[in-house]
C-alpha cells in the first residue's frame, strides 16, 4: 500500500536533519573545554540556517540536546542550557527578520526555569516565517517522542498519517546528515526518517560550513530514492 507520507511533495522544500556532533572532541583537539565546543558549534548553527533556504532546503532540525545527554555532567548540561537560553535570546529578532520560523521539539518539563517560557516566546514571535522552518530538538528521544504520539492518539486514532501528524513531523525527513564521523542515530527521528538519505561526514560540527553542507545536497541530489519501488530507466519498457 502507498501511503502518502512516502509522496511528499517537494515544492515547500527539502527537509533536512543535521546531528550536530564533534564539539567536545573539536574543543579537546584544541586543547581547550567542551564548552569552547559548544560555543562553536552555536556559530555553525547560525551559519546553517542563513544558507539552507538558498541550497532548497524548507525544514531545517537539528538536534542540539538529547534526553540521554542529561547523563553529562552537571557542569557541561548547565552550559549548553545557558547557551540555550542565550541562543533564544539573542537570535529571535534576525530569526524573524530573516522569515525563519523556529520550533523547539522534545520535552519542555525538565528543563530549567524560564527556558520553556523563552522558548514559547521566540516560537510566537518567529510563527509568521515561511523561509525556513527551523527546528531545534532539545530533551528530545525519538522513541519516547512516538511513545507519547501514540498515546495520545489512543488505538482507534493510529495511523501512519495520524502519528505523523501528532509527532509534529512537518514531512518525512529527505536528508540526514551527522557530523563528527560516527554513524549511528543517536535516537534521532526514527520514524519521520524512515526513506531518509544518510549522509555521514568526518567534519566536526563546529569546522561544518556552507560548502559541507552544499556537498551535502550535492550527494543527496545524486541518489536514486525508489521507496521501494523501481527506477523508472531500469524498468523495460514493455514489448
Ligand atoms: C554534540 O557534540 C553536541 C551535543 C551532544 C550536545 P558532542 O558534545 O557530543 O561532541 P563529542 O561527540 O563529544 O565530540
Ligand atoms: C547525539 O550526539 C546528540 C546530539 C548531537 C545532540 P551524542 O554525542 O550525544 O551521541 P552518542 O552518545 O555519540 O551516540
Ligand atoms: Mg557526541
Amino acid at each position: 500500500m502507498q501511503s502518502s507520507l512516502d509522496r511528499r511533495p517537494r515544492q515547500q522544500g527539502l527537509h533536512a536533519a543535521i546531528i550536530m556532533d564533534g564539539n567536545g572532541r573539536w574543543a579537546s583537539a584544541r586543547g581547550l573545554p567542551r564548552g569552547a565546543g559548544h560555543r562553536a558549534g552555536v556559530k555553525t548553527i547560525q551559519r546553517v540556517a542563513e544558507v539552507a533556504p538558498d541550497l532548497g532546503i524548507g525544514t531545517l532540525t537539528l538536534y542540539a540536546f538529547s534526553s540521554d545527554n542529561w547523563r553529562r555532567p552537571a557542569e557541561e548540561v548547565g552550559g549548553l542550557m545557558r547557551l540555550l537560553r542565550a541562543y533564544l535570546r539573542g537570535e529571535t529578532e534576525r530569526l524573524a527578520r530573516t522569515g525563519t520560523r523556529l520550533s523547539v521539539i522534545g520535552r519542555r518539563d525538565r528543563l530549567p526555569a524560564g527556558i520553556p517560557e523563552a522558548i514559547a516566546r521566540a516560537e510566537a514571535a518567529t510563527a509568521a516565517g515561511d523561509r525556513l522552518h527551523l527546528r531545534i530538538a532539545v530533551d528530545y528521544s525519538s522513541r519516547d517522542a512516538i511513545l507519547a504520539a501514540a498515546a495520545r492518539l489512543g488505538p482507534e486514532g493510529l495511523s501512519r498519517e495520524g502519528l505523523s501528524g501528532a509527532l509534529g513531523a512537518d514531512g518525512d525527513v529527505d536528508l540526514l546528515i551527522r557530523t563528527g564521523g560516527e554513524k549511528r542515530l543517536s535516537d534521532f527521528l526514527l520514524w519521520e526518517a524512515a526513506y531518509a538519505e544518510l549522509h555521514f561526514t568526518d567534519r566536526m560540527w563546529p569546522d561544518f560550513g556552507t560548502a559541507d553542507l552544499a556537498t551535502a545536497i550535492a550527494d543527496f541530489s545524486a541518489r536514486d530514492r525508489r521507496f521501494g519501488g523501481l527506477n523508472v530507466a531500469a524498468v523495460p519498457e514493455a514489448a
